[in-house]
């Protein structure tokens, strides 16, 4: 398909995105991680780019093809993607998607070695990792923020809670206990929660999931740029 830079609803608009997994090392050949495949965040920025827009997209380790006409950071570890991010927003942009599974904790030191075996039991002690979506959106000049939430149960109330606490703009509520959506597979159905509507979006392939996604995000935030 053709991406004409130049035109389109999105003409002028950064748009930063993250995508994929975190990996938290352990030691130089383990990590602790998560099973997100990275497509719904490469999918919305193809779909940004289609729309004219100038994509960065941020990713985790994928196996997937690098989108084109796509600048693409790639990090690892979940400190690593909130100073990409947090760069990427301070250098402008317009919107900002969290379609990233950030590991919530990381192993609080990293081995230099790789670690031998000796005890039966084995403890890696964690601590909190930074939130990457709450800290992008109470920066200076914080553009419009859209968050993925990702739950197996009370899925709109969970996702309303995280609109509000980490004070964003858009949350895209998705229900990861059922097998036929969501994370490894190609099919999505979600809902896009604002302060004042619930708008749901069928369930489809993850590639038309992000075109349709991405015509809502941007009527969104054109609503937060009329004066
Ligand atoms: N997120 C983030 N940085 C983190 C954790 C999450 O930017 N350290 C973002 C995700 O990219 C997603 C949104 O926040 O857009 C919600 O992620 P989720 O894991 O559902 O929520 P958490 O705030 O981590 O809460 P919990 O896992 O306890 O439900
Ligand atoms: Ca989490």
């Amino acid at each position: 398909e053709a991406h004409f830079a130049s035109g389109g609803e999105l003409r002028y608009c950064n748009v930063v995105i993250t995508a994929g997994p975190t990996r938290e090392r352990i030691d130089p050949v383990r990590y602790i991680s998560n099973d997100s495949s990275g497509k719904m965040g490469y999918a919305l920025a193809e779909a940004a780019v289609s729309m004219g827009a100038q994509v960065t997209l941020i990713s985790g380790p994928v196996s997937l093809p690098r989108p084109s006409g796509v600048k693409v950071v790639n990090v690892e570890g979940a400190l690593e993607m909130h100073a990409a991010a947090l760069a990427a927003v301070q250098a402008g942009a317009d919107i900002f998607i969290s379609a990233a599974a950030v590991a919530d904790y990381r192993p609080v030191t990293t081995a230099d070695q790789k670690m031998k075996k000796s005890a039966e039991q084995l403890q890696i002690a964690l601590t909190r990792n930074p939130d990457i979506l709450a800290d992008v959106a109470a920066a200076p000049n914080a553009p419009f923020t859209v968050g993925f939430a990702a739950e197996t149960q009370k899925v709109e109330e969970y996702a309303r809670g995280k609109l509000e606490r980490k004070n964003i703009n858009l949350i895209i509520a998705n229900d990861v206990s059922r097998k036929d959506i969501g994370f490894n597979s190609d099919d999505n159905e979600v809902s896009l929660i604002s302060r004042d509507e619930v708008i749901p979006i069928a369930k489809q392939s993850k590639q038309a999931l992000a075109g349709q996604l991405m015509s809502q995000i941007v009527r969104q935030y054109q609503k937060t740029q009329s004066t």
